[in-house]
């Protein structure tokens, strides 16, 4: 059992604070979705996690397990097995897809590192994500659209098999069929590894394939109301200025079962 949890989160980014109070807590096995509008915070809020240092940690606290994270680098937090699938893939000129999932997983595991399977495992995954069997050995994300950047996101979780999955707008710039495979890719993962998952989106759509235990709505770089699915249907028909009554934060019934 894996516990992440952000405690009174300040973030400043070039001198302007993005995050303000930010609280959350997320298990193994739990699914969480954050909701909210444009430059809220989202993206900031994932990327201060997995400990990019574009964002400046004012004060409060990030722990792993119980221990506070906030000083590791990048590299660190990803082999304590937290991962981000970002909204915008960086393109890596000069190294392939395959050397770097490989080098990764390498620095990682070390000599338990089995080469093998890890080509059998890239494999198998390519497949199921209906990606190009070629696009293994460009540059990671050179010339990718927008969908096959996320799908490759989805590649790397699966390989690396994180404990805590952030994804960012994993939706955006997936078609239809293509949101289908991934949500599925998505959720066959969380059945067979139950990592702790926050779910960045928009659309109700991915949330029909990803469904969340809990739903946060998020503005003004905090979570102003919480709730289950069921608080999705009520962003869709009341956009973001929901009505938040004193006592709706964190009223979650009962976990649903994503089997
Ligand atoms: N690297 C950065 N430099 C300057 N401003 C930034 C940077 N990253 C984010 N911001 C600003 O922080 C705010 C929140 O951005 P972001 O976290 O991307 O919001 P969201 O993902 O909710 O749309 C925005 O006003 C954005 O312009
Ligand atoms: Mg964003």
């Amino acid at each position: 059992m894996h516990k992440l949890i952000i405690k009174n989160l300040y973030v400043k980014v070039a001198d302007k604070e993005i995050l303000k109070d930010f609280s959350l807590e997320i298990k193994s096995g739990e699914i969480h979705a954050i909701m909210g509008p444009n430059g809220t915070g989202k993206s900031t809020l994932s990327k201060v996690i997995m400990g990019d240092p574009t964002y400046e940690v004012v004060s409060g606290e990030i722990l792993f397990d119980d221990k506070n994270i906030n000083s590791l680098e990048v590299d660190e937090r990803a082999r304590l097995g937290i991962f981000l699938g970002m909204q915008m893939p960086l393109e890596i000129e000069g190294v392939t897809n395959a050397d770097f999932m490989r080098s990764a997983l390498n620095a990682r595991d070390g000599e338990n590192f089995k080469l093998f399977q890890f080509i059998k495992d890239m494999e198998a995954t390519v497949n199921k994500l209906h990606m190009d069997k070629e696009m293994i050995h460009r540059g990671v994300n050179v010339g990718f659209s927008g969908g096959e950047r996320k799908k490759n996101e989805i590649l790397q979780m699966n390989l690396l098999k994180p404990k805590m999955v952030l994804l960012d707008e994993i939706d955006s710039g997936l078609d239809v069929d293509s949101l289908k495979i991934v949500g599925n890719e998505v959720i066959d993962y969380y059945k067979r590894e139950k990592p702790g998952m926050l779910v960045i989106t928009h659309y109700q759509r991915l949330l029909d394939y990803i469904v969340p235990d809990y739903v946060h709505i998020m503005k003004d770089g905090h979570i102003i109301k919480s709730g289950n699915k069921d608080l999705v249907k009520e962003i869709e028909e009341f956009g973001y200025d929901i009505k938040v009554s004193k006592n709706s934060t964190c009223v979650v019934k009962e976990k649903v079962n994503n089997e």
